[in-house]
């Protein structure tokens, strides 16, 4: 198969990426055709996938425009993905010109595109990282240029940690990082879960499965293991809720069934 001038060099182009998955969902081109053939396997199982997604990157954009709100300029996004339409810099430094934003990611697509999307912004960077090394994102060039941790910041792990099993230990990862966090900073969480989908979970099973085949596992976690995420800070209002009711801007009852999968929420560190 040819390599496309976007995709970087070294990557293996025969195997399903998450990252380059989640861009067929949503409608982006930097994808391959094993990758929308594994989308469209997930697909069958659960059709409303990309409404899953779309409500996802709603709350997102809802959750920065929050932060801002509060008065917060300085964005870590973790999990970052494949730039695409209404991205965390866009919305952040739409919000406030001053805003700076960091994106983290470990699959290089994401990176290559992250860097090339930021190129000429002064105020945001990108890190080739890994979530289950939280010093390596710390540590990272782009965060110490860019980020002062004697500051609040808000910290977005927006569907990262379902793909992170427990063997890896996401909870002390995720406590790590707030612990280089100064207080008033916010933690921006959304996770897939089995409560919430419109569908008998044995039919969900069948896109878990097809992310187990890519040897990529997608990790299902209850309301409260979701929560426990969020040790060490206060929830912001409305809570840990399905992703259209934290703050809707539009009425909820617009939202497609799927929309109301999983969780989404907004802590703050005392
Ligand atoms: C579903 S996408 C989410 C993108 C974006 N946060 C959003 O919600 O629109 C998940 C991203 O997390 C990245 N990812 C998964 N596990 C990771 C890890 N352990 N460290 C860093 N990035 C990871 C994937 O490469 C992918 O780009």
């Amino acid at each position: 198969m040819e390599r496309p001038a976007w995709a970087p060099r070294g990557i293996d182009i025969s195997v399903p990426s998450v990252s380059r998955m989640y861009d067929y969902y949503l409608g982006g081109s930097h994808n391959f055709e094993v990758d929308r053939e594994a989308a469209r396997k997930a697909m069958e199982f659960m059709p409303g996938l990309p409404k899953i997604m779309q409500a996802n990157r709603a709350f997102m954009r809802r959750a920065v425009r929050f932060a801002v709100g509060e008065g917060i300029t300085q964005f870590l996004d973790v999990g970052s993905g494949i730039p695409t339409f209404g991205n965390v810099h866009e919305v952040a430094q739409a919000a406030d010109p001053e805003a700076r934003v960091v994106y983290v990611d470990h699959d290089p697509v994401a990176v290559a595109h992250s860097e090339a999307v930021l190129t000429g912004n002064e105020r945001a960077g990108v890190v080739a990282a890994d979530l289950r090394k939280p010093q390596e994102i710390l540590g990272g060039d782009a965060v110490e240029r860019l980020i002062d941790l004697n500051r609040p910041v808000a910290l977005l792990l927006v569907a990262i940690l379902h793909f992170v099993e427990d063997a890896d230990d996401p909870y002390e990862a995720v406590a790590e990082l707030r612990d280089a966090l100064a207080p008033g900073s916010l933690l921006v969480l959304t996770h897939a879960s089995y409560e919430g989908i419109p569908l008998p979970s044995q039919r969900a099973a069948g896109t878990v499965d097809v992310y187990k085949d890519i040897r990529n596992p997608l990790i299902m976690r209850s309301r409260e293991e979701i929560a426990r995420f969020f040790e060490g800070y206060d929830m912001v209002e409305p809570g840990l809720v399905p992703m259209p009711h934290w703050r809707p801007e539009t009425a909820p009852e617009d939202e497609d069934p799927y929309a109301f999968s999983g969780f989404a929420g907004v802590g703050r560190t005392a």
